[in-house]
């Protein structure tokens, strides 16, 4: 699909990867909408590039809802990048004293990373199922992010990979399900990439991982996910599926 002429959404569009698609799919002629609760971040994005923020909780409709409305005054939506973070939470199945992990964490870490990421998919399709067929009836591209953590999450990650394996198992359900719409939905799992979302100094975590990936011996960079969901957008014949993003790198235990 061609990107430009289209309108796009990207939830959690300040952060790391979603700055980055945000710059990726503006230069490829999109008219995008940053979709973040960092307001200032967001605000300044938006107006280095002539562009629209909205204030959108990817956790809340009526928060989607109108990021998607700003989005589609501005053309046909064809595009929702999904990139949002949140809170997190972690630590060993029984701690050492003997206390089982706690189940608020997990449910919070589910509401932002599992159930947010259903809402911004279920809305950006009905959106999405509005517009104009295009050529061979497709009429656009859902992206959600998971996270290789979604395949083999280290110890103490229960939380965040039961989330994340849940967005890989959406991905074929969703893309048989949008099928009669001409939707597809891709579902990009990265490895480490070097983003403010580890609250650590970029050297020093490219120090801790960049050798433990096998080639190239780095960590990944926000622009290397954004070509992704730039070649996803484009390559009509990507559907269903998700696409590892990580230097062929496999978590180990811990
Ligand atoms: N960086 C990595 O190594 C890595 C690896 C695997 C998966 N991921 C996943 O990629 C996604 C983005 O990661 P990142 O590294 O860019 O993180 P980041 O912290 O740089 O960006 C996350 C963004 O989400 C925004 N956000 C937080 N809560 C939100 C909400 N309720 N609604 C909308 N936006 C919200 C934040 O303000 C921030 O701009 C996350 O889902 C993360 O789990 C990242």
């Amino acid at each position: 699909m061609q990107i430009s002429g289209s309108s796009a959404i990207v939830v959690g569009g300040t952060g790391g990867l979603g700055e980055a698609t945000v710059r990726r799919l503006h230069a490829a002629g999109a008219k995008v909408v940053v979709a973040d609760v960092a307001d200032d971040k967001g605000k300044e994005l938006a107006t280095e590039l002539g562009i629209r923020y909205v204030h959108t909780d990817a956790t809340d409709e009526d928060s989607v809802l109108a990021a998607i409305a700003e989005a589609e005054s501005l053309g046909p939506l064809r595009i929702s990048v999904d990139t949002h973070g949140g809170p997190a939470s972690g630590g060993r199945l029984v701690g050492k004293d003997g206390s089982p992990l706690g189940l608020d964490g997990f449910r919070t870490t589910i509401e932002f990373y599992l159930t947010a990421v259903f809402n911004v998919l279920r809305l950006s399709a009905a959106a999405i199922a509005r517009t104009e067929p295009l050529e061979e009836g497709g009429r656009g591209v859902i992206v959600n992010t998971a996270s290789i953590a979604g395949y083999e999450g280290q110890i103490g990650q229960l939380p965040y990979s039961a989330a994340k394996g849940g967005v890989l198992g959406m991905t074929l359900v969703a893309a048989r399900d949008l099928s009669p719409l001409g939707i597809r939905v891709v579902t990009i799992a990265p490895g480490t990439v070097n983003t403010p979302a580890y609250g650590k100094s970029a050297d020093k975590l490219e120090q801790y991982w960049g050798p433990q990936v096998p080639f190239p011996k780095r960590m990944g960079r926000s622009t290397e996910y954004a070509q992704l969901a730039q070649s996803i957008i484009e390559n009509d014949y990507l559907n269903g599926e998700t696409i590892r993003l990580d230097g062929a790198l496999r978590f180990p235990p811990k």
